[in-house]
């Protein structure tokens, strides 16, 4: 595959006709977007004084019930573009939008997963308890009903009253996912959420994911190492280049839904994408030194 320009295959992208009027960056305009981030900017400082520009300019936009993941090397910054887009840390240049409105801060609409299942629960709190503080924001009346429908979506009926360490770490995450669901947010943002689960129990999660986002009426945005879990649960997938970052390619996925692990995994079309994915998260990883995702792991940065 030729080294493409960056943002090359922002052409993948279904564009109305060539006439749309598009914003500054190029990027169509949607109309059902939740979430914009438009021109991001990321320099983070160290405590000892380094800066690093992680992000150079990533735009992207989030449709109402769209599934998109990023993936990329490491280092290219994912989690800052997550944390960022989530309001969790401050832009360095350009904007992020949620419903229309500039982000500053963190919102009830929009909630966040990230890998260390351990680090998402309160230890000393029951799962009951946990998933209901992301209900604290709810009718007191509705809470105990959506604290148990939440449990029921993720398969974790009956385990209210256990404690995190109680459960096996899969177990953990789908109560760090019922916790993220059960204020019914307008986007679910995950970071490697299944990263230290094993491959039997990832498949697993990805259903549940992928079941919760179908029951929902959220957006999802996930940040994945996992070039075939971006493919198999998103409707686009965006490639960051190396630090300091853009969007290097854009993939839309386009397979049939409801999909299934071992159905899906197996089409001609499934591996086709996979390939045309990872062939930019090589790419974009031979720039960066870093090698390609699945090999063995490399220093951040
Ligand atoms: N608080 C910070 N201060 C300074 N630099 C930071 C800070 N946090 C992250 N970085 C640097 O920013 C770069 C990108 O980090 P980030 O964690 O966003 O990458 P990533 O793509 O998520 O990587 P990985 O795939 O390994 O999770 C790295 O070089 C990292 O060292
Ligand atoms: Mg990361």
């Amino acid at each position: 595959m030729p080294d493409l320009p960056e943002n090359a295959m922002r052409s993948e992208v279904a564009v109305e006709s060539e006439n749309a009027v598009r914003s500054e960056d190029g990027l169509p305009p949607r109309e059902d977007s939740v979430l914009s981030v438009r021109r991001l900017a990321m320099t983070l400082t160290s405590r000892d004084g380094v800066s690093t520009e992680v992000t150079a300019d990533v735009s992207l936009e989030l449709g109402r019930r769209e599934f998109v993941s990023i993936v990329g090397p490491s280092g290219s910054g994912k989690t800052t573009l997550l944390r960022a887009a989530a309001g969790l840390r401050r832009p360095t240049r350009g904007e992020v939008r949620f419903e229309g409105q500039p982000l500053a801060d963190v919102v009830p609409g929009i909630s966040v997963v990230f890998q260390e299942y351990n680090k998402s629960l309160f230890p000393w709190m029951s799962i009951g308890s946990n998933v209901a503080m992301g209900a604290r924001r709810l009718p007191k009346e509705q809470r105990a009903t959506r604290v148990e429908a939440a449990l029921a979506e993720v398969g974790l009926t009956g385990f209210a009253s256990r404690y995190p360490f109680e459960l096996s770490g899969g177990m953990q995450q789908r109560a760090a996912l019922a916790r993220a669901m059960v204020s019914d947010p307008k986007v679910l943002m995950m970071d490697e959420p299944f990263a230290s689960v094993d491959a039997l129990t990832r498949g697993h999660l990805e259903d549940v994911v992928a079941r919760l986002w179908e029951h929902s009426t959220c957006a999802a945005l996930l940040v994945t190492h996992d070039v075939g879990e971006a493919v198999y649960l998103s409707d686009r997938v965006l490639v960051l280049s190396a630090r300091p970052s853009r969007v290097l390619a854009e993939i839309a996925v386009g397979l049939p839904r409801p999909r299934t692990q071992r159905e899906t995994r197996q089409t001609p079309r499934f591996a086709e994408l996979s390939a045309e994915v990872l062939d930019y998260v090589e790419q974009a990883g031979r720039a960066s030194g870093l090698g390609s995702p699945g090999a063995a792991p490399a220093a951040p940065g």
